[in-house]
């Protein structure tokens, strides 16, 4: 016993020994870097006074200090950057940056900083070479944004994103001369009054996510990034009187309540344009009626009672400002039912028009309509019946190759149409009534209601869910080059066995849920990575995906009750994701799961359930094999096991019976011998 209880001893004295030799334990446990203290998350309550005096870079984030008190930072003189986020302050003494005459970033977000209590707005005002500051998440005011922001001269980037300010004037940023960027996301403001006058180099304004009903008079023609995503403006007005050129890049302005289009500038280099779910619509179709007694102007008021009569010729359909630099035109989630005649054809740069959710109800895909340029167009979701192109029944946008017709009510369309887009590589027209067709019988028909796929040579994505397609002809996709092909939510689909001939070297990427499907011959789409083949009342796996290597295997919602072994250890050799949930499976053949679990991420496991012995469903995770008794695949072995064991216990009783009986059988056997044999 002593032996034993020495060694323990021994090694924490010899620890002890060797941490008081060889490091000194710091009073704080901070990381130094060459001139850089890193005491991040170290349950720190105060400013640690003994890191070296010439650090450079202080960080302190993650701790709980309350206060930075007088003359806590002057050991520090050389400091350039400080950043003290996410704790738990609440004063900041009026001279403790006195001394840090090199500080140019100070971090204080995430912190409890608010005016009153005798805490003063006054403790940057020594900072003059500031020039980064972030004071997100306070509680801050304008009243105290002001105070501190005072002498703030050489300030470039300011986040105040996260506080209490609500209505900015003219005095709060008056000094901040050299401001690039400023952040007031996520504050209540609801007025802006003059309060960007001065700041003459400011690029970026982010005001996302306030409560500002309006935007009139813009004139920041410095300004290259404009976020106003998030409030309730109902009008953006620029000051149409300026004919200087606007550096605005970029203006966000989803999720407001914009009526009409905005009113932009005269002249800019605008390439983004994000209007998104707004109330947009176009009203040239209401502009005879105008002239008469419509009002042309609108009034809009401050909170001091000052007038600006903003005059905009609202009716005029010709005044949306320049936008021939225009790239990105995102006007999803508003109620346009068309454009102003020329409307799209002013943005000969246009890259991307995004239309989704809308109200149109045709769609003319010409380039005399819509820009040669167009890469990409969405007009999901709207009501388009009908779609249109030029006059030769052939259009000539070259450079399109996404389109997105999904979730209309389309019927007709022109036959050469997708044909016709030499770059198209990618079509959505889900949930229409569109059909496939082998060859177009009558090629001189102008409209047709079902397109031949086969020749679109640059096609690699098609999406025809919820098509109502009930036929496809072997030869309907013949010498297409698709990769991918969804053809879910077909209800009545008749897939015959060579339906997708044609596609069996290209087609990585299949859509089947819901189609009906109960055996299909996988075997020769070797390339086959992604199968859908959910809702379908399969009661067996196809044996022809065991030939497959598939990635992603969707069969939720049919009506397995178990994947037998050797398919289960197959698919799993290359499956990473499967979806399972929704079938009958019988909890007491859960063999597969094991075998998926190990090997395969089963997305949807939390939902997946199996049905037990007694019918009730059960969650296959927390199911436990062993009330499976006679019905489990194991119970074979317990099976064998009880007999066994019945077997040595028979046999054992009869060992133990013949042994009891023993006695008197021999006996009597002798006897017997003894009875016939002698005879005296
Ligand atoms: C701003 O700086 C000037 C001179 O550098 C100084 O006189 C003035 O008191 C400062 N203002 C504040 C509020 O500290
Ligand atoms: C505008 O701000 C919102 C909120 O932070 C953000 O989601 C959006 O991406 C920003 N817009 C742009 C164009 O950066
Ligand atoms: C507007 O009125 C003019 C004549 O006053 C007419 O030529 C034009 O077609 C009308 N426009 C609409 C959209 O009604
Ligand atoms: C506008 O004028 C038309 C006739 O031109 C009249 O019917 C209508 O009531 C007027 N609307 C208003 C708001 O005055
Ligand atoms: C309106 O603005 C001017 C200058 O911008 C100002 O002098 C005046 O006090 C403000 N208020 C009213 C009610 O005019
Ligand atoms: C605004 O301008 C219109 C026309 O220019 C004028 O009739 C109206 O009186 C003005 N309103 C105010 C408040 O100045
Ligand atoms: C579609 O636009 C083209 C080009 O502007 C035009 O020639 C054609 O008539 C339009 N088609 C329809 C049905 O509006
Ligand atoms: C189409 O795109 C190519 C390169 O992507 C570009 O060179 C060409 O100018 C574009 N054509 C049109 C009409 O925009
Ligand atoms: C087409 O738009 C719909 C609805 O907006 C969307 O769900 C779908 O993913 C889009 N299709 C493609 C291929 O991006
Ligand atoms: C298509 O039109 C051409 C000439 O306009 C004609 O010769 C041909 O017979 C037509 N084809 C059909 C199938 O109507
Ligand atoms: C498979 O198709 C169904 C529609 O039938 C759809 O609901 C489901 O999300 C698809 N599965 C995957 C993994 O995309
Ligand atoms: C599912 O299979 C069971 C028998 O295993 C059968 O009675 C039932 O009709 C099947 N359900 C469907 C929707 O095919």
């Amino acid at each position: 016993m002593p032996v034993l209880s020495l060694f323990p001893t021994l090694g924490l004295t010899l620890g002890y020994l060797m941490m008081t030799a060889f490091c000194h334990p710091p009073v704080s446990a901070c990381k130094l870097t060459q001139r850089m203290a890193l005491c991040d998350a170290q349950q720190l309550v105060s400013v640690p006074g003994d890191l070296p005096e010439n650090i450079e870079d202080l960080s302190l984030n993650n701790n709980h200090i309350k206060a930075l008190e007088n003359g806590c930072l002057s050991r520090y003189r050389q400091l350039r950057s400080l950043s003290c986020a996410n704790n738990d302050l609440e004063t900041v003494g009026s001279n403790v940056f006195r001394d840090l005459l090199h500080l140019e970033s100070l971090n204080l977000a995430e912190n409890m900083l608010r005016y009153g209590d005798g805490q003063t707005g006054q403790f940057l005002r020594f900072l003059s070479s500031l020039k980064v500051l972030d004071l997100s998440s306070n509680s801050i005011t304008e009243d105290m944004a002001s105070e501190l922001l005072q002498n703030l001269t050489s300030l470039e980037r300011l986040s105040l994103s996260r506080n209490l300010l609500s209505r900015l004037d003219d005095s709060i940023f008056s000094d901040l001369h050299q401001l690039k960027e400023l952040n007031l996301e996520r504050n209540q403001l609801y007025e802006i009054d003059g309060a960007f006058d001065n700041l003459n180099n400011l690029q970026r304004l982010n005001l996302a996510f306030n409560l500002l009903p309006c935007l009139v008079q813009f004139e920041m023609t410095q300004l290259l990034v404009l976020n106003a995503s998030h409030n309730n403006i109902e009008w953006f007005i620029t000051n149409q009187d300026l004919k200087e050129t606007f550096q605005l890049e970029t203006l966000d302005l989803s999720d407001n309540k914009l009526l009409f289009f905005p009113f932009l500038p005269a002249s800019s280099h605008l390439r983004n344009l994000l209007l998104s779910q707004n109330k947009i619509s176009f009203y040239h179709h209401l502009a005879n009626m105008s002239r008469t007694n419509w009002t042309n102007s609108i009034v809009f008021y401050n909170l001091q009672g000052n007038v600006s009569n903003v005059t905009a010729e609202l009716w005029d359909e010709t005044l949306h400002g320049d936008m021939s630099s225009l790239e990105l035109l995102d006007l999803s989630g508003n109620l346009i039912a068309n454009f102003p005649r020329g409307f799209l054809l002013q943005m000969p740069h246009l890259y991307q028009l995004k239309l989704r959710t809308n109200c149109m109800e045709s769609l003319n895909v010409s380039s005399g309509e819509l820009p040669a340029t167009l890469h990409e167009l969405d007009v999901s979701n709207n009501r388009v019946t009908t779609l249109h192109a030029g006059q030769r029944a052939v259009s000539d946008l070259n450079n399109l190759t996404h389109l997105n017709l999904s979730l209309n009510d389309i019927q007709r369309l022109p036959p050469k149409l997708f044909s016709s887009l030499p770059r198209l590589s990618t079509a959505d027209l889900s949930y229409n009534t569109i059909g496939v067709c082998d060859q177009n019988e009558d090629t001189n028909a102008s409209y047709t209601d079902c397109l031949v796929w086969g020749k679109i040579g640059s096609l690699r994505q098609l999406h025809l869910a919820g098509c109502n397609i009930v036929d496809l002809s072997p030869s309907a996709f013949e010498g297409s080059p698709l990769v991918h092909l969804e053809l879910s939510n077909n209800v009545g689909l008749h897939l015959k066995p060579n339906s997708l001939a044609g596609l069996a070297g290209t087609l990585q990427h299949l859509g089947l849920g819901n189609t009906g499907l109960l055996n299909f011959d996988f075997s020769p789409f070797h390339h086959l990575r992604y199968l859908n083949i959910s809702k379908n009342s399969i009661s067996q796996l196809p044996e022809s995906l065991m030939e497959l290597d598939l990635k992603l295997l969707d069969l939720s919602g049919n009506n397995l009750t178990t994947i037998p072994s050797e398919q289960a250890s197959r698919l799993a050799q290359t499956l990473e994701s499967v979806f399972v949930n929704g079938n009958r499976f019988n909890c007491c053949h859960l063999n597969w799961y094991r075998t998926f679990e190990k090997l395969v991420n089963i997305v949807d496991l939390a939902e997946v359930r199996c049905f037990d012995q007694t019918h009730k469903t059960q969650n296959v995770v927390h199911f436990d094999s062993h009330k499976c008794g006679a019905n489990n695949e194991e119970s074979i072995w317990w099976y064998i096991l009880l007999l066994s064991s019945m077997i040595v216990i028979f046999l054992s009783i009869t060992g133990l019976i013949f042994l009891t009986l023993k006695p008197r059988v021999l006996p009597n056997a002798i006897k017997k011998k003894c009875w016939k044999a002698t005879s005296y």
